[in-house]
């Protein structure tokens, strides 16, 4: 059944775009129906609406309790259609207001291979520690800091001379690859969360 899908997004919006794309090329049997920022200069709010796909800057000033915030992004989300959310570059922490929206339907991007490196400059984290190979992780979110159930993961080398810029892009191309593919596996109804793990069937 198409994934109605909301996005949540505080930057350039790359994967949004590549949901986007994958929609496009008829692999992702998808729609979405709004994107939502905490920041107003969000690329990923051009990129929306630039489609007509309604893309909305809710200010965080406007809502000193971070749980109204989630309350006001859920019921426009709602209001929307959203069946399923989507966590593209969202730069902040939900909390449960949001996860009570979407019980098991929240999905997150990020660049590293969980559960090492979670939170802020993974990329940075990973060439820090020294490790020979990192990549992305398209996980389930819960009420942790990058810690729900893994839906799918894509391995990239760390070359001895890479920053963190030349990692990023790396990893960034296998992130625009796997989340359509973790997303279109949603929309299939093939995903099953059993603990910790997740079953694609
Ligand atoms: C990506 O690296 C994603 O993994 C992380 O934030 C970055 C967002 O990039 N959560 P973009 O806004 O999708 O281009």
């Amino acid at each position: 059944m198409t994934l109605k899908l909301g996005v949540l997004a505080s930057g350039r919006g790359s994967n949004l775009q590549a949901v986007l794309d994958a929609i496009d090329a008829g692999r992702l049997d998808a729609q979405v129906v709004m994107v939502l920022s905490n920041r107003q200069d969000a690329l990923a709010l051009e990129r929306a609406a630039s489609r007509g796909i309604p893309s909305i800057y809710l200010p965080p000033s406007d809502y000193p309790q971070r749980p109204d915030y989630d309350r006001k992004l859920a019921e426009l989300l709602k209001s929307a259609g959203a069946d399923a959310l989507l966590l593209a570059g969202y730069m902040r922490l939900i909390t449960t207001e949001l996860l009570e929206a979407f019980p098991g339907r929240i999905i997150n991007i990020h660049p590293a291979l969980l559960p090492a490196f979670p939170g802020l400059h993974a990329q940075r984290q990973a060439i820090d520690h020294g490790v020979r190979f990192s990549g992305c992780t398209v996980h389930f979110v819960d009420e942790g800091l990058d810690s729900g159930p893994i839906i799918l993961q894509a391995v990239v080398p760390v070359l001895i001379d890479d920053n963190e810029d030349t990692l990023a892009a790396r990893i960034l191309k296998e992130e625009h690859r796997i989340l359509p593919e973790a997303l279109q596996r949603m929309a299939e109804g093939r995903l099953r969360i059993e603990g910790r793990r997740v079953i694609i069937e």
